[in-house]
């Protein structure tokens, strides 16, 4: 995992401690440091506008049906999740981002369908005599044909069950960004934490996304996704507290001291394990759930059918598990900081959205006992978009 390095973490801290340092650091000499390269001026710069940025509002909107891919000018963010993957990138007084659905969804070839297709802009990829019809097309698909889009991650890891998940997912990918201007441009991509219930490893996902970025021409360097809910929302409290972020296929925790990580992990519960245990126990169909909790699911009032009560069950659920799992991974662990002061968690990732969420975790939080003092409990600004961001973020911070 990559994060501040010592130097950087060191004026960063100076920068946290008394604005005053900053202008000192500034107009330090530019020596070259010993790892060969960057001066400790062009460092500070970089610390600050990473700061800078993530002070910034978030302009978000999802990829157009045809659009091309963007060539990056500047250091990019890429949050890759188990249901959507966002580009992010620093742009004047906001942080862009686009978004674009990682799922695809397959047709038959014939020469016949590849025109049509062609002509109207879907993107897709084609391979054993098949089209891998890509991102927010799939959708449109799936939807005709009454039936699901498939995905090319399960669980926030690159999916086991799916034979062409890398060629699929990097196509996906390829919808959103292109070769940069500049060999070499940084990119930083989302990683989940080791999950702490599962027999996957976070490795080999890590290392596919590496080689692929690498051979088109960026710099990878990974955040994890806890770290980056942080990076992209504790500023103002020195970047110290607890980032979680509740996705599509996993929740992601990171305990982060001035921004260094010092506990980080996941389960591999999120969304679609609610949507998918309160279809088994209803016997209803998945996505049909999936679509009445995003539209709906209002956790701050009594539930008003069998759907909602099974939703409200399976959110306490989930929550509790990631709050026991969190106070034994702490109780465990031998590198838990004495924070002197009681340090804020801030909550993202679109299983945070529906109203009450916050209390439904305030509640559970009540029936835990972490060893660490909490101040506040709030919701980030952007769910959606707070993974993207905060991996812009550390991108910035590492540019050179
Ligand atoms: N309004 C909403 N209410 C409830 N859940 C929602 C809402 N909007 C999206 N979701 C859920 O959020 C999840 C997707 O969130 P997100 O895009 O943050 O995940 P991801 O980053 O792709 O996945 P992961 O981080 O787990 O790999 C899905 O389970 C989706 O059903
Ligand atoms: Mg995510």
């Amino acid at each position: 995992m990559s994060h501040f390095k010592k130097k950087k973490k060191q004026l960063a801290f100076n920068r946290f401690s008394t604005p005053a340092t900053t202008s000192v650091m500034q107009t330090s000499p530019d020596i070259e440091d010993e790892e060969g390269g960057t001066s400790m001026a062009q460092d500070m710069e970089h610390i600050e506008t990473a700061i800078e940025a993530s002070q910034k509002m978030v302009v978000s909107r999802e990829k157009e049906i045809g659009e091309e891919a963007e060539k990056p000018t500047g250091p990019i963010g890429l949050d890759i999740g188990t249901s959507h993957i966002v580009m992010s990138q620093n742009k004047g007084r906001n942080i862009y981002t686009v978004k674009q659905l990682n799922a695809f969804f397959t047709v038959p070839y014939s020469k016949f369908t590849k025109k049509i297709l062609v002509e109207n802009d879907v993107t897709f990829l084609e391979k054993h005599n098949q089209f891998y019809i890509l991102g927010y097309s799939a959708e449109n698909f799936a939807n005709m044909f009454n039936t699901n889009t498939r995905r090319t991650m399960e669980k926030g890891l690159l999916s086991a069950k799916e034979d062409e998940s890398i060629n699929v997912l990097q196509a996906i990918i390829d919808t959103l960004i292109t070769r940069p201007d500049k060999t070499g441009e940084i990119v930083c991509f989302s990683l989940p934490g080791e999950p702490v219930d599962g027999l996957n490893s976070v490795v080999y996902h890590e290392s596919i996304l590496k080689m692929y970025l690498t051979s088109l021409g960026y710099r990878p360097i990974s955040i994890n996704e806890g770290l980056a809910t942080i990076m992209a929302e504790l500023s103002n409290d020195n970047f110290t507290g607890l980032g979680i972020s509740m996705g599509g296929g996993m929740c992601n925790i990171c305990l982060s001291y001035l921004s260094v990580p010092v506990i980080s992990f996941s389960i591999q519960k999120g969304g679609d394990y609610i949507d998918s245990m309160v279809g088994v126990s209803l016997g209803e169909p998945a996505t049909k759930i999936k679509t009445i909790k995003e539209s709906s699911l209002n956790l701050a009032r009594p539930p008003k059918d069998r759907i909602e009560t099974a939703l409200d069950i399976y959110y306490v659920d989930l929550v509790s598990s990631l709050l026991d799992t969190l106070e034994k991974v702490m109780k465990k662990s031998d590198k838990i900081p004495k924070i002197a002061k009681p340090v804020p968690i801030v909550l993202s990732g679109g299983t945070v959205l529906p109203k009450g969420f916050q209390d439904l975790f305030e509640r559970s939080l009540g029936k835990v006992d972490l060893p660490i003092a909490v101040s506040e409990i709030r919701i980030a600004e952007d769910p959606l978009n707070t993974t993207a961001k905060g991996a812009m973020v550390m991108a910035l911070s590492e540019a050179i």
